[in-house]
């Protein structure tokens, strides 16, 4: 499989200087439906009637002021002004972002564009741009101020500014800010703020152990909480289910800064909203990974597989397949114990710049037995225009010109003495790791014990489980 520029040239070239990030489409994607050969009426459509509902939909999340993307496309001029372009990336379909094949699974948080919405779109631009009567457009959807997920209860902001260099790349950088919580606290929404959105890729956020250091965001008892990727800022729990941060944990911060030619700082910002009553469900993050793999030098379509048996019935949230400049394609396929396969998700033309977190339409029951397999491919070629160096052998390292190989999963236990799969997994991934390490082996044990006697407590104080089985 090789990889295409898109059918126009500008838009390519275009793309490439704002954010320095790659686009692609693939030559076996299928094409999106041609507005030629289309044979609806499509007369008279005008901005006012036809175009502003759908910008203010699928558009303005992002294009507008304060959003992710460089330009809005909050007025009629200038829709206008950009038309030729917009009718470029939405037929290439690079716009809206949205990397999920369609035929598989149903998102909430889908980006993408109707196949009517696309068709009014690029026949509304073929035929000129009328703008209609402006004064009867529907007014702009008003966003929410500085955080989306509305005032926070709290803001945990990093104790200093971090420099950033003006040029080059940066080691993934890690800050530590206390939460000095006295008690556990239950988390309905979480966000986070970056102090500087012109240097920030990316930030994951960590609960650690009281006292956690900066250096010790890789502990394996930290449990991810929320992040921040372009596109995807917030995240707001369905009623009834809430993130726990135990009482003194200290938040953890991964932060991936790409500096932008001018050196700068950042303090980013966690906001988070507590929920007002205990919640029924504990919300949770497993992270299914593969970590031993060796991606040859020139490979175009290297396999990385992982499967994870589900230890008990959870209820699935949401999937995020990660990895890092030469993923290419991810998928998450779920065998079910009665026999049943089903592919829950599948990403076709992964793109490092969009790691979007797939929030299931309705949360799905997974019994305890079903097999979860990860497959993920990467592009160590010359012809994925992504890659920083098709000489290299890769492997998985915390570095962008490293590999990463993870399938997130956000779930619910359904029954509150059922063993948790992020602690199961956690403990076999321990002690795979005992004979590795033999130097490390006290560390490890104390670890894993204090591992063990962590989810027993959990365990022994979670709250009856409201749901029937
Ligand atoms: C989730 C955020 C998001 C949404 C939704 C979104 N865009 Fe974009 N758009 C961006 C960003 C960010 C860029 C800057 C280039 C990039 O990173 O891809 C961009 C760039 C563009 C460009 C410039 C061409 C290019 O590839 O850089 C056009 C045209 C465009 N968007 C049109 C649209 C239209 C039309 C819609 C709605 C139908 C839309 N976008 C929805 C984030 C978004």
């Amino acid at each position: 499989m090789s990889w295409t520029l898109g059918v126009g040239g500008i838009g390519w070239a275009v793309a490439l200087g704002w954010l320095g990030m790659v686009h692609a489409t693939r030559a076996d994607e299928p094409a999106p439906p041609s507005p030629s050969t289309t044979t609806t009426t499509v007369a008279s459509l005008t901005y006012a009637n036809d175009i502003a509902p759908i910008v203010q939909a699928k558009c303005q999340t992002c294009h507008r002021t304060g959003g992710v993307a460089p330009f809005g496309l909050t007025s009629f001029a200038q829709v206008k002004r950009w038309s030729a372009m917009i009718a470029e990336v939405v037929e290439q379909g690079r716009m809206p972002p949205w990397h999920a094949n369609p035929a598989y699974g149903s998102f909430a948080n889908d980006r993408s564009l109707t196949a009517d919405q696309k068709r009014t779109l690029l026949s509304w631009i073929e035929q000129g741009c009328a703008p209609g009567d402006l004064d009867q457009a529907p007014p702009n959807p008003v966003f929410p101020g500085e955080w989306s997920i509305g005032t926070p209860d709290l803001v945990l902001t990093m104790p200093e500014p971090y420099k950033i260099k003006a040029n080059g790349t940066m080691p993934y950088q890690w800050a530590a800010i206390p939460t000095g919580f006295t008690e556990d606290r239950w988390i309905e929404s979480i966000e986070v703020k970056p102090g500087n959105k012109a240097v920030v890729h990316h930030v994951l956020v960590f609960v650690g152990r009281p006292g956690a250091l900066r250096d010790q965001g890789r502990d394996p008892t930290s449990r991810q909480l929320g992040g921040y990727v372009p596109g995807d800022v917030n995240i707001r729990f369905p009623e009834g289910v809430a993130k726990k941060i135990p009482a003194g944990s200290t938040l953890l911060l991964q932060l991936h800064y790409t500096p932008n030619g001018k050196a700068t700082t950042d303090q980013t910002s966690v906001g988070l909203i507590f929920a007002k009553q205990p919640p029924k469900y504990e919300a949770k993050t497993h992270g299914i990974f593969q970590t031993r793999f060796e991606i040859p030098p020139h490979a175009s379509n290297h396999e990385v597989v992982k499967t994870y048996r589900v230890p008990a019935d959870v209820k699935l949230l949401s999937l995020w397949p990660h990895m890092h400049l030469r993923g290419k394609d991810f998928r998450f396929t779920f065998r079910f114990p009665d026999g049943r396969e089903e592919i829950l998700l599948d990403v076709p033309s992964y793109d490092f710049a969009w790691q979007t977190v797939y929030q299931l339409k309705e949360p799905r029951l997974i019994p305890a037995g079903t097999v979860i397999e990860c497959v993920a491919h990467f592009d160590n070629s010359e012809n994925n225009p992504a890659n920083p160096d098709p000489n290299a052998t890769v492997r998985w390292g915390e570095q962008t010109d490293d590999e990463m190989m993870i399938g997130y999963l956000d779930y619910l236990l359904v029954r509150s003495d059922d063993p948790n799969p992020a602690d199961a997994d956690a403990n076999a991934q321990v002690r795979a790791e005992l004979p590795r390490n033999p130097e490390r082996r006290p560390q490890i044990r104390e670890r894993l014990l204090q591992r063990l006697a962590e989810g027993a407590r959990r365990r022994n104080a979670e709250i009856p489980a409201q749901s029937p089985r």
